[in-house]
């Protein structure tokens, strides 16, 4: 049987609430598909932080290597200052273990209703494909004269030939690995002539070697434009850092809201590390009115990730059916409280209905 090593980071918010119900799923996959796992809690986030001045220590990253995956709530404290909890922690983890990619899929369940009007769920089934090591989240900058009338912010784009070659390789193979076999590359060659020229010729050179992937390339306004007035477009969408941190946060909305929205840092034949992409829902925790779907979908990529792929799928569909069978995936609004949604899940994948 095989036997995993799972590192837990419940976080902050609503993160805890949100893993609890995924553990419980977790330990209903296990059950019914055969597998074993281990937990390892790692207390991370604000709380920590403002007792301890720590953000992550070495002992952290320590636990989180030699574990097979990773799964993570959210981290976010309204008393410490924006930007300390996220480069500290989140971005750190991205950057120490290598997680060069960041998959958000966007599908829209059937029985969930979008905001945009008359879309089916065959529709939207994408995924995208974000850069998750470079752009302008390097951190690379400068301010000069700061304070004065004349101060310069200076924010700069990194985009190395290795970086943008290995994420866009992970695409084409993804793309190639999907029925539709389309690919999209989503950038801004019209403006950012540097680091987009770098990608378009990249893109084309890997598309060489997939004679089967059909591509095509869109500026990132304009693919904010076509998720919206036709998602179907899409199939596997490719882009760097900050242009995928926005547009997937556009495709939480057309997929029904953060209530649903997972995502994983994947380091390929590494640690990876899922976690729902909504944040730590200021104001709802502990009312347990915040939906646990995206956590739990994040769940269902970790195992898809570990290679427990029947049991991923068999979870990723619960979600999906549990999801159209609420009456709004959002906060509040569910009809069910964050436990029961848990247990409804459990409840499709054990089998039991
Ligand atoms: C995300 C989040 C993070 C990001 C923040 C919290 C640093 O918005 O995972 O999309 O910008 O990557
Ligand atoms: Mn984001």
């Amino acid at each position: 049987m095989a036997r995993y090593s799972i590192c837990v980071v419940p976080g902050d918010g609503t993160g805890p609430e949100v893993v609890a119900e995924a553990v419980k799923v977790l330990d209903a996959a296990a059950t019914r598909f055969g597998f074993g796992y281990e937990t390892e809690y790692l207390d991370l986030g604000g709380e920590r932080h403002l007792r301890t001045g720590e953000t992550l220590t070495d002992a952290d990253l320590a636990v989180m290597r030699r574990s097979d995956a990773i799964l993570f709530g959210a981290i976010g404290h309204p008393e410490v200052k924006p930007g300390i909890l996220e480069q500290g922690v989140l971005l750190r983890i991205r950057r120490e273990l290598d997680q060069y990619i960041n998959l958000r899929p966007v599908k829209l369940y059937p029985g969930v209703a979008s905001p945009v009007a008359d879309v089916r769920p065959e529709d939207v089934d994408f995924v995208v494909v974000r850069e998750n090591s470079e752009g302008l989240y390097v951190g690379s900058g400068s301010f000069s004269e700061k304070g004065t009338p004349d101060e310069v912010a200076i924010q700069e784009s990194v985009n190395t030939r290795r970086g943008v070659e290995r994420c866009i390789r992970y695409a084409f193979e993804l793309a190639n690995s999907r029925p539709r076999r389309h690919l999209t590359l989503c950038g801004k060659t019209n403006v950012l002539t540097y680091a987009w020229d770098l990608w378009a010729r990249v893109f084309e050179e890997v598309a060489a070697g997939y004679p089967d992937v059909e591509t095509a390339y869109a500026h990132v306004d304009a693919v904010c434009l076509w998720m919206v007035e036709d998602p179907a477009r899409f199939d596997v969408v490719v882009t760097d850092n900050m242009f995928g941190d926005i547009i997937t946060d556009l495709g939480a909305a057309i997929q029904g809201g953060m209530g649903i929205a997972s995502g994983g840092n994947v380091c390929p034949g590494g640690v990876s590390m899922f976690e729902p992409i909504g944040g730590t829902a200021p104001g709802f925790e502990g009312t347990g009115q915040i939906n646990p779907l995206a956590a739990i979908g994040a769940a269902a990529m970790m195992l898809t990730e570990l290679g427990e792929t029947a049991a991923g799928s068999a979870v990723e569909e619960a979600v999906g059916l549990v999801a159209g069978s609420l009456p709004s995936l959002r906060a509040g609004r569910m009809g069910a409280t964050t436990k029961e949604v848990g247990d409804r899940v459990v409840e499709v994948v054990s089998g039991a209905r």
